[in-house]
């Protein structure tokens, strides 16, 4: 019986997503997000950056100490104290990688790096090689690889895969690159790179002009079988890919993404809120997915079409993604079915003429307070009634 590929889930939440600004984590929320994540079945959970401090080291130590399930990597750049500091870190995990990068893009080897081609090869198969004395998995990322010239970023994965890298990363590092370039990215290096069916490639997107999430399925599409991502899309800039709207994608779009993934679907909302509540910023309402109103609707003809079938305009239900259950906002533009509804739950069925003059009271309420809460709604079954809820 054949399976459908996997899709691996490598979570850099705590790396790309605690390094942005407002995102910090001590030791303990760390630890907490980190059995979160693994709650949540991300199959790599990049912990952090073990030569950027002691604490950093020792928070990823601790999670690779602590937390069962998924691979514990750290990141490291293409320097034999990095790759130490990463060794250290993850060693206490049965299941580990190292996360060695370099730049290949001429303008990052130029101005950043000073390094010419030639030498940035020599480094990334030295690196590799290194790395693979202190763990069999390894993975290659190529920073800034889509404004890299891809004559050369062929020779430079190719010079990783040879020194040992066992998955390749494609990093749109400045979120530049567009669906159709990114998939065509991937094929381009699977055609080229000798040895590419016992490489696993990598999609790791930026969100700079909105297409984080777009870009990684095209990666999919293209033959890239791991996505990194962060809860709620935290990260650099304008954040990373969201994990939650990739596997949203996945999970509603099998038709077009026959994969399996390890994802648990229902922990994508106490995820998304964990976060939230761990960094003091939670998303914005109209987020997808996990967003306050992303099952909430408020409209009338949307309200009478989600109760007579929610599928009318709910692609997803609530529950499959862990939110508590469908939030029809009560406000000016709400119907009266909806508000039959409502009263109904609340131990008060009436009939159409009792209905009627509570109705008109709800409109006239409505018109003067943004959201009507259950409070509101058991005054106004009383003819003198006033608002109680601020
Ligand atoms: O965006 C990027 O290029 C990165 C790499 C270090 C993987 O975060
Ligand atoms: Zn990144």
């Amino acid at each position: 019986m054949s399976t459908s590929p996997q899709i691996v889930f490598f979570d850099t939440t705590l790396r790309d997503g605690e390094q942005s600004p407002g995102c910090t984590m001590h030791h303990d929320e760390k630890l907490r997000m980190a059995h979160q994540l693994a709650a949540l079945g991300v199959d790599v959970l990049e912990a952090g950056f073990a030569i950027a401090s002691e604490g950093d080291l020792e928070s990823i130590r601790a999670i690779a100490r602590e937390v069962r399930g998924p691979r514990i990597t750290s990141l490291a750049r293409c320097k034999r104290e990095d790759i130490e500091a990463a060794a250290r870190a993850i060693e206490p995990a049965p299941l580990n990688r190292i996360h060695v990068f370099l730049a290949s893009s001429d303008l990052h080897l130029e101005a950043k790096l000073r390094l010419s081609r030639e030498q940035a090869l020599e480094q990334a198969a030295q690196s590799v090689e290194l790395a693979r004395c202190y763990s069999d998995n390894i993975e290659f990322s190529a920073e800034d690889a889509t404004r890299s010239d891809p004559d050369f970023l062929v020779r430079f994965v190719t010079a990783a895969v040879r020194a040992g890298a066992t998955t390749i990363n494609l990093p749109d590092t400045v979120g530049y690159t567009t669906p159709d370039e990114y998939k065509a990215l991937f094929q381009r290096m699977q055609r080229e790179i000798p040895g590419a069916d016992q490489i696993i490639f990598s999609t790791h997107c930026h969100n700079d002009l909105g297409m984080a999430v777009a870009n990684s399925l095209a990666g999919i599409e293209g033959g890239a079988r791991q996505v990194e991502c962060t809860i709620n899309g935290i990260g650099e800039r304008a954040g990373n890919a969201a994990l939650e709207e990739i596997a949203a994608a996945l999970a509603t779009r099998r038709d077009k993404f026959p994969f399996r993934n390890n994802i648990v679907m229902r922990q994508l909302f106490p995820t998304s809120q964990l976060l939230a509540e761990l960094i003091s910023f939670g998303c914005s309402p109209n987020k997808a997915v996990v967003g306050a109103n992303a099952f909430a609707h408020e409209s009338g003809i949307h309200q009478h079409g989600v109760l007579a079938n929610p599928l009318t305009y709910e692609i997803m239900t609530p529950e499959s993604v862990g939110v508590p259950s469908t939030n029809l906002v009560l406000g000016k533009h709400s119907g009266r079915r909806l508000l039959e509804q409502r009263l109904r739950e609340l131990g008060h069925p009436l009939s159409r003429a009792e209905l009627d003059p509570v109705y008109e009271r709800f409109t006239a309420l409505a018109d003067r307070k943004k959201a009507i809460y259950d409070q509101d709604l058991l005054g106004l079954l009383k003819p003198d009634h006033t608002t109680v809820s601020a």
